[in-house]
């Protein structure tokens, strides 16, 4: 069966789509997989309501559209993990399934996804596609929000496209963290995320759009010195982040939501400390460091 698309938001046409006629429990054919690729091509953010899936059926779908990253970005050990390496764990959980204490290191760390950004951007390979599974929601609050970068860059004036067109950028958590005054990492972690550089403006490799690449990971302009650097991210970002570019999704159980990182931003919003949050998140890689890319 060919899945039906349709503009899920009308002030934002072409931004997010609302996907029917697709059952990721059941399995999807080839067929199917193209046309939800062809769907993100078009819109960059697609809804599926109603798909109560584990993570088995979650990695299955998620499969079609290129290789898995691991979880190699979370501050938990692998020991500590309450999920496998193939899948995110975006809850506010234990491995006992207990919500965490206000003050555990694991949550401090897991705010930075309140904060704009782009998965995996930290990586010198970031993220194509992520994958959020609804599993159990609060009462109220924890909405996640999308950005439209292909918009934000139009909307820019030609003078600041010119600009930032050939800027590098270096990402890293340790910087993302750090705006939140979250500094608690080891020497080993440090190594680990060092920066790793990226393009500060993409093009499509279908499309041909060109887009803002933005992040609270960036913490750096090669180049130029850091508070000017830092200066004209907070104001991109102030930019790109205007309502107008903006699509905040209201979760229900059992909705998962697909978004093109290298087109979009995301945050999560706040909700209540001592609610259970649990979404599962998927990602595919992207295919080569953004500078490798066509630019
Ligand atoms: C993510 C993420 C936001 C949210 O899954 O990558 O940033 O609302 N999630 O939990
Ligand atoms: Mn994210």
């Amino acid at each position: 069966m060919t899945p039906s698309i349709r503009p899920a938001d009308p002030a934002r046409p072409g931004f997010v789509g609302e996907v029917e006629g697709i059952d990721i429990g059941r399995g999807i054919t080839p067929a199917e997989a193209a046309a939800i690729e062809a769907g993100m091509d078009r819109y960059a953010v697609l809804v599926f309501r109603g798909q109560d899936i584990d993570d088995a059926q979650q990695l299955a779908f998620t499969r079609h559209f290129g290789p898995l990253e691991t979880a190699s970005g979370d501050i938990a050990r692998p020991d500590q993990r309450r999920l496998g390496m193939e899948v995110n764990d975006i809850s506010n959980l234990d491995r006992e399934g207990r919500v965490l204490a206000r003050d555990d290191r694991r949550r401090l760390f897991a705010l930075g996804n309140m904060l704009w950004h782009s998965d995996s951007s930290f990586k010198p390979t970031p993220a194509k596609y992520s994958l959020l599974s609804a599993r159990v929601i609060p009462g109220s609050g924890g909405n996640t929000e999308f950005a439209d970068m292909r918009a934000a860059w139009d909307a820019l004036d030609a003078e600041t496209m010119a600009l930032v067109r050939d800027l590098v950028c270096e990402h890293t958590q340790i910087h993302s963290r750090g705006t939140l005054g979250f500094t608690d990492f080891t020497e080993e972690e440090r190594a680990r995320w060092a920066p790793v550089p990226q393009r500060l403006v993409r093009r499509h490799p279908v499309t041909g759009r060109l887009s803002l690449f933005l992040s609270a990971h960036a913490g750096a302009i090669q180049g130029w010195p850091r508070p000017e650097a830092l200066m004209l991210l907070r104001d991109l970002n102030e930019h790109a982040t205007q309502r107008q570019f903006v699509h905040a999704h209201v979760w229900r159980p059992h909705d998962l939501v697909m978004w093109d990182n290298r087109v979009t931003m995301h945050r999560a919003r706040r909700y209540p400390a001592e609610q259970m949050r649990d979404l599962h998140r998927t990602t595919v890689e992207d295919s080569a460091p953004t500078l490798q890319q066509a630019a």
